[in-house]
């Protein structure tokens, strides 16, 4: 597969430079085409654009995967869509259901494949956690207790971020892979229970947001923000629970997960060598592609995930 990459962000870095065995990165566009030349050239790309646009017009490109700011998700989805273009797009892969419909309407009249690039669920440690979930190791699951939360300020993160007009906000950009992994996790539909969100100002972004949700016989709670630095899981059971330090973060470090079992008095850790969840996302996508098989998951799972948040923010108390 060949692919080209939408804009010069810094989640991109993780592709720049590396090897997929089946794609090949063979270009990228930028507003500036000076920047576009400036990592061409940093990352031996062969093909550079001054414009998205004509990056999408190149015949020879098949797909292309597109880590802009969340307003321009849909945008940039349903025009590669249109121009013939498979789309790996980042999370969120829109910023409303209504968004996600037209990405689906416009991949199944362009014939085309997309997929939202939710690398964590192709690290080992999550799905060696779900992998015990399922076998019952933990008993009847009581709650997951989902964060992910880190101070913006002192990171510098890009402004898009902070910006209501350009799709920023701690839900849409870290609290999705909470819905997300609690759907992964326990294979339940979130039914909204409360919600709390903090804004700095009436139309500023959510800078950190709180929401307590069921799964089934399960409580899931989603705390995310930009105002706090603390990053883990917790998955509990009757007879046992796991934490997990770095929650779904695409860190490339060893991850090392805690497992407690009470009735074998049991504690231990596993340790998951480094990887690059990224480049596994890529290479399952274009494998898909090769194969014409749909990749899972896809658009649905997103119109899910965005459709709680979407309630989220209907329903949720100002604090
Ligand atoms: N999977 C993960 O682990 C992970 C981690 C971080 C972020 N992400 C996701 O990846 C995407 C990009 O995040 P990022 O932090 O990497 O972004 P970033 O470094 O700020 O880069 C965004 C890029 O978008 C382009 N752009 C187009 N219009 C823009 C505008 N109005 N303002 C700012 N940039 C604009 C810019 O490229 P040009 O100017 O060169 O065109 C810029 O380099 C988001 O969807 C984010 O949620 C995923």
């Amino acid at each position: 597969m060949r692919l080209g990459i939408l804009g010069t962000a810094s989640t991109a870095r993780f592709f720049f430079g590396q090897r997929a065995e089946n794609c090949e990165i063979v270009a990228v566009a930028s507003r500036d085409r000076e920047r576009a030349h400036r990592v061409a050239d940093a990352y031996g790309i062969p093909n550079r654009f001054g414009s998205y646009d004509e990056l999408l017009a190149d015949p020879s490109i098949d797909a292309v995967y597109i880590p802009l700011p969340h307003h321009l998700h849909c945008e940039y989805a349903v025009r590669a869509a249109r121009c013939g273009k498979h789309v790996l797009v980042e999370k969120p892969a829109a910023l409303c259901t209504r968004e996600i419909e037209s990405m689906l309407t416009a991949c199944r009249e362009g014939g085309v494949m997309c997929m939202e690039a939710l690398m964590y669920r192709f690290k080992r440690i999550h799905a060696r956690v779900r992998e015990l979930v399922g076998a019952g190791e933990f008993g009847p699951l009581q709650y997951v207790d989902f964060n992910w939360c880190f101070p913006i300020r002192l990171l510098r993160r890009s402004s898009f971020r902070l910006d209501s007009r350009l799709g920023g906000g701690a839900l849409m950009d870290v609290g999705v892979y909470g819905v997300d992994f609690l759907r992964f996790l326990t294979g339940a539909e979130p039914v909204l229970r409360s919600a709390f969100i903090h804004r700095d100002r009436p139309e500023g972004v959510d800078l950190f947001a709180h929401v307590v949700c069921g799964l089934g016989e399960v409580v899931g709670t989603i705390t995310c923000g930009y105002t706090a630095d603390a990053n883990y899981y917790v998955v509990a059971g009757e007879r046992g629970s796991v934490i997990v330090p770095g929650s779904v973060s695409g860190r490339m470090v060893e991850n090392t997960a805690s497992f407690h079992v009470v009735d074998q008095d049991s504690r231990h850790e596993e340790r998951f060598p480094r990887e690059n969840p990224y480049i596994k996302v890529l290479e399952y996508f274009a494998a898909c592609v090769a194969r014409g098989v749909a990749p899972e998951p896809g658009l649905e799972n997103s119109l899910h995930n965005i459709g709680f948040l979407e309630m989220v923010f209907r329903e949720a108390v100002a604090i």
